[in-house]
């Protein structure tokens, strides 16, 4: 069984001052978790979803299933602090319905135009390797600077990527690695691969795509309702297509 799991327990700080989590903000009339799970739901490799969420915000997210026909949709998890206890939240969540080669697709609801060729990808790779991060090379030089003042180092370009999401899983693997996680480097970790990879696992990369970009600022949801007024924007069930 494939699960995608949607986290979209976060506030959305850096999107300033809403009146909801960035991931409810409506774009063209649907909220942005909405075409987040419609990539999924879309996704005929994948069997089942879950979704983390504010506690508060549960009772909305039900509506909008609804209203939305997300079928797959199977479970709503309470979302963490912080992501990563967001994460562990569904890791445990699904502990009773998981089997161990299950592949688990763990995705940021604050990414909507995932495409279906970065899902496929990410479980094939995931059922060959266990683990895999999703990224893109970078485009721009990458440079290190330990005080934001001076620069520490230029690196090599080509040995840099920048993380996107899914990040997937065997979930017999992720489980593990959470469970061998103390509370010092748990709070330390502000990623899912790299939790797996202190486990001692080896990581393999998809590569992603621009377009998969994350909503953080108000600048993001512009580029998004740009991106979307590009595509065929229509539709009721709408995916963004890009393979
Ligand atoms: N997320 C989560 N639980 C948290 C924090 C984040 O499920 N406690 C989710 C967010 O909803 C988002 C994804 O993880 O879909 C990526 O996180 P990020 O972009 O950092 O979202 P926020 O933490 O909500 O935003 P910010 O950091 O600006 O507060
Ligand atoms: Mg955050």
């Amino acid at each position: 069984m494939n699960i995608g799991v949607i986290l979209a327990g976060g506030t959305g700080s850096r999107m300033g001052q809403t009146e909801k989590p960035k991931q409810f903000i409506e774009v063209y009339g649907k909220p942005i978790v909405i075409h987040t799970i419609e990539a999924f739901e879309a996704h005929y490799e994948i069997d089942k979803i879950a979704i983390v969420c504010l506690k508060e915000w549960m009772e909305s997210l039900k509506i909008l299933l609804r209203k939305y026909d997300l079928s797959k949709v199977e479970w709503i998890v309470e979302g963490g602090d912080t992501r990563q206890e967001s994460t562990k939240n569904a890791i445990e969540y699904l502990r009773n319905v998981c089997k161990e080669e299950d592949i688990i697709v763990i995705h940021d609801a604050a990414r909507p135009l995932v495409s279906s060729r970065i899902i496929s990808e990410n479980i094939v790779a995931a059922k060959q390797f266990g683990a895999v991060d999703t990224v893109i090379p970078s485009a721009d030089t990458i440079v290190c600077s330990l005080d934001a003042s001076v620069i520490e180092d230029i690196p090599k370009r080509k040995e840099y990527f920048l993380g996107q999401t899914p990040q997937s899983f065997k979930y017999n693997i992720i489980k593990k690695a959470y469970e061998s996680m103390n509370e010092n480097n748990f709070k330390n970790a502000t990623d899912d691969c790299k939790i797996v990879k202190d486990y001692g696992y080896n990581i393999s990369l998809v590569i992603g795509d621009k377009i998969n970009f994350k909503i953080t600022t108000s600048d993001d949801l512009m580029m998004l309702k740009a991106m979307l007024k590009l595509s065929d924007m229509g539709r009721g069930s709408y995916v963004f297509k890009i393979d």
